[in-house]
């Protein structure tokens, strides 16, 4: 039921390519980690899009979808933690999905790197919590987010033993395995005290705050990040183009922050700023911000 991955990003494209044929459908969030799409279309199965909005708490919405024909999807991805909203899925709304997958005979794929960068608890729910998921749902997940360790490339899918032996006999032709010294680092992580964790999440919180305050400063509306290293904020209704005004920001302060757009259509007219940065470099930006909007402005 375990396969470990060099990370979880291979994982997106392995689940893909070993569950579903060419000519399957995939549910894929919009906005979404781009991935998941590509996955499907390396795969020749067809990506279809689904809408999350801030109106309907960033969560699919099942009663646009069972009015359209669900009967050529195979499998849907999920991502809660959500990059790039910061968005969360609670017990119930998980449970809601699981319930959708089933009625639909939908396998289930959720992308849970961000698990442990969470704000108000000390992780969020896994999919495989909620009874009967494990008839038909695998989770990834990673070592990247957790223990920082992004560049060591460790992680795992986990889930119904079935679907993992499939991705497994896709994986074992291709990949041979982890590095044996990074395994060791992922134990050594891995038995750390949960303080670290949360040590950790509050050096999170005080950059979240800097990066909120330049999503204001920038007169966007920004949204709840209840977990993830992202905020993601709307940006005032003149500007029509993400990318534009982001290579804008960049050419006039140096200050890049990521256009919604590289998440899909439904990132367009927002921004997501990265908490990964030290907390002197958001508060340089922040200043180099403050000093240029005194005299000019970008609306
Ligand atoms: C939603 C999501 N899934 C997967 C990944 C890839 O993570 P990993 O380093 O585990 O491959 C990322 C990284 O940014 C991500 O944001």
């Amino acid at each position: 039921m375990v396969l470990p991955l060099s990370g979880s990003k291979e994982g997106i494209v392995f689940t893909t390519l070993a569950l579903v044929n060419p000519g399957d459908e995939v549910l894929i969030p919009n906005p979404g980690f781009s991935t998941y799409e590509r996955a499907a279309v390396i795969a020749g199965a067809v990506p279809r899009m689904y809408v999350l909005d801030r109106e309907n708490g960033y969560q699919p919405h099942f009663e646009t979808l069972e009015k359209t024909d669900l009967s050529k999807v195979k499998l849907m991805w999920i991502n809660y933690p959500h990059n790039p909203t910061g968005a969360t899925a609670s017990r119930k709304q998980l449970e809601n999905i699981v319930n959708f997958a089933k009625k639909h005979s939908i396998l289930l794929a959720s992308d849970n790197p961000y698990s442990h960068i969470s704000f108000n608890k000390t992780h969020e729910a896994s999919i495989l919590e909620i009874p009967g998921a494990l008839n038909f749902a695998i989770e990834l997940n990673s070592l990247s987010k957790t223990y920082n360790m992004a560049g060591w490339r460790i992680g795992w899918v986990v889930g119904n033993q079935k679907l993992i032996a499939t991705i497994s006999a896709l994986y074992s032709n291709i990949e041979t395995g982890v590095f044996n010294p990074i395994q060791y680092a992922g134990i050594k992580a891995l038995q750390l005290p949960q303080s670290y964790i949360t040590e950790r999440n509050e050096i999170y919180k005080k950059r979240l705050i800097i990066a909120n305050d330049i999503a204001q400063m920038l007169r966007c509306e920004k949204n709840e990040t209840k977990a993830t290293l992202y905020v993601w904020a709307r940006l005032p209704q003149q500007i029509l183009n993400a990318e534009e005004f982001c290579f804008d920001l960049l050419e006039k302060t140096g200050i890049f922050v990521t256009p919604g757009t590289a998440f899909g259509s439904n990132g367009e007219g927002h921004i997501r700023i990265s908490l990964c940065q030290p907390e002197k470099v958001l508060l340089d930006a922040k200043l180099t911000l403050e000093r240029y909007l005194r005299k000019n402005s970008f609306y």
